[in-house]
């Protein structure tokens, strides 16, 4: 499967989640992927692994071949806050460099914060520590402000994006602006599982309800998607998303279900784009 490219990205299409996982769980699941064959990795500084997401990574001996990507939290945007939590994010990653780095979520008062808070960012960038950077939980309002405002080098948001939820204002903008698009929860955190028309196509495929969800993001032009899976047999079924074809009529059939059904709220003060 190609990866997803940017001016400054080469993100493989399907990577790991690892959140709320930490300590041992953490650094299993980590190595256990990447011995499947993953080499795109979701960490963040709030998620409080990323020492083990380094640590299994060291252990790999793979560095060079995997994509990372780090967040910061939105309480620690200012310049100084900023720069110490990216240096403290190399530390525990254990690396020089990281592929992607994110705004975690909007703060309450983003549109004040984000001119200083890119202009730091783009430092990482230009230094080579952080080789693209970008925001996550941005609506388009925000990502114009970023792009066309400010003029700062995004190269991906990342948002919650599923079959039962979609994105259709970011993605039509992203796709705009050349951003790529990764998508968090992208099995509705299990939601999809239960999903009777997921079943049935899963059913139709030899397939999962989990690859029938995951088949319809891959196939979609610059998206990536990061589901978290715990068990060698989870990420072994998402890993074989990739393989599988989903033909015209299924993708009408996804296409059709309701695409409103939020799971992660959080941030009262952001103006979210109508989901759809
Ligand atoms: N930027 C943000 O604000 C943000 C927000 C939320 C999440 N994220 C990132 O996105 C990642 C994924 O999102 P998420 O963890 O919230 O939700 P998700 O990936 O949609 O769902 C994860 C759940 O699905 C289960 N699962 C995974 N593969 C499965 C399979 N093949 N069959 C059955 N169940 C399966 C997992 O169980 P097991 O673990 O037991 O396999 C887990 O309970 C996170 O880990 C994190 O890295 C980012």
């Amino acid at each position: 499967m190609d990866d997803v490219t940017g001016p400054d990205l080469k993100m493989p299409k399907l990577g790991l989640g690892t959140w709320p996982m930490k300590g041992a769980e953490c650094r299993t699941a980590v190595e256990s992927a990447i011995a499947l064959g993953y080499r795109h990795i979701d960490t963040a500084q709030m998620y409080g692994n990323e020492e083990d997401v380094g640590a299994a990574i060291v252990t790999s001996g793979l560095r060079n071949q995997i994509h990372i990507t780090t967040k910061v939290w939105h309480t620690n945007l200012a310049p100084a806050d900023l720069t110490r939590s990216f240096e403290e994010s190399l530390t525990k990653l254990k690396t020089d460099h990281v592929d992607l780095y994110l705004i975690h979520w909007p703060s309450a008062t983003m549109e004040r914060d984000l001119p200083a808070a890119l202009a730091t960012m783009q430092k990482f960038k230009q230094d080579g520590r952080a080789r693209a950077i970008g925001v996550s939980n941005f609506p388009v309002a925000l990502m114009k402000q970023a792009i066309e405002d400010i003029g700062a080098p995004i190269a991906c948001n990342q948002v919650e994006f599923n079959v039962l939820h979609g994105q259709t204002a970011v993605l039509t903008y992203a796709k705009n602006k050349g951003v790529a698009v990764t998508a968090y929860a992208p099995l509705g955190k299990g939601r999809v599982l239960d999903n009777e028309i997921l079943a049935t196509l899963a059913k139709k495929h030899g397939a999962t309800p989990s690859q029938i969800a995951l088949a319809w993001l891959l196939r979609q032009d610059n998206v990536a998607a990061i589901p978290k899976a715990k068990s060698l047999e989870n990420q072994r079924t998402n890993w074989q998303a990739q393989s599988l074809k989903l033909d015209e009529t299924d993708i009408a059939t996804l296409n059709a279900l309701p695409k409103t059904h939020r799971n992660v709220v959080a941030g009262d003060w952001i103006k979210w784009d109508p989901p759809g």
